[in-house]
């Protein structure tokens, strides 16, 4: 599957955003080892601080459904008309389950998406280990 085509996906998922508070809605597609396609959407909170974001929100599905392993994860904001990169939550948060070559892109209304990878946006990253013992 193509970057286009996940962003795409991405993009609907905003679609299903749960966001009365910041109305500001993000979408993200993540496609799977497996060639499926899991995707979220950020749920929001009266009690603001517990928003879920749309990454993490399809990580959480994907790991639900079994998924285990990942090829890519795209990242739609599309009340933004710049990209808008994960927040340092979800940064960590991916990092559980992908590695440093992981290409994730994000991109906002204005048609300009940004292809990085998860080293690039979580540089120095530690830890792996205790998932080991
Ligand atoms: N949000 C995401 O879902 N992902 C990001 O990468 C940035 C922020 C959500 C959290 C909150 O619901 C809204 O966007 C405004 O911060």
């Amino acid at each position: 599957m193509e970057d286009r085509e996940i962003f795409k996906l991405a993009t609907e998922a905003a679609n299903q955003s749960y966001s009365p508070y910041s109305k500001f809605r993000v979408g993200a597609a993540l496609l799977c080892e497996d060639g499926s396609v899991v995707t979220g959407a950020n749920v929001e909170n009266r009690s603001y601080g517990l928003a879920i974001c749309a990454e993490r929100s399809a990580i959480v599905s994907a790991i639900a459904q079994g998924k285990r392993s990942f090829r890519a994860l795209a990242v739609s904001t599309p009340d933004a008309a710049y990209p808008v990169s994960p927040c340092g939550a979800c940064r960590q948060f991916i990092s559980e389950f992908v590695g440093k070559d992981f290409p994730i892109s994000f991109g906002g209304s204005d048609g300009t998406v940004v292809h990085t990878t998860m080293g690039e946006l979580f540089p120095h990253d530690a830890l792996h280990e205790l998932a080991e013992r």
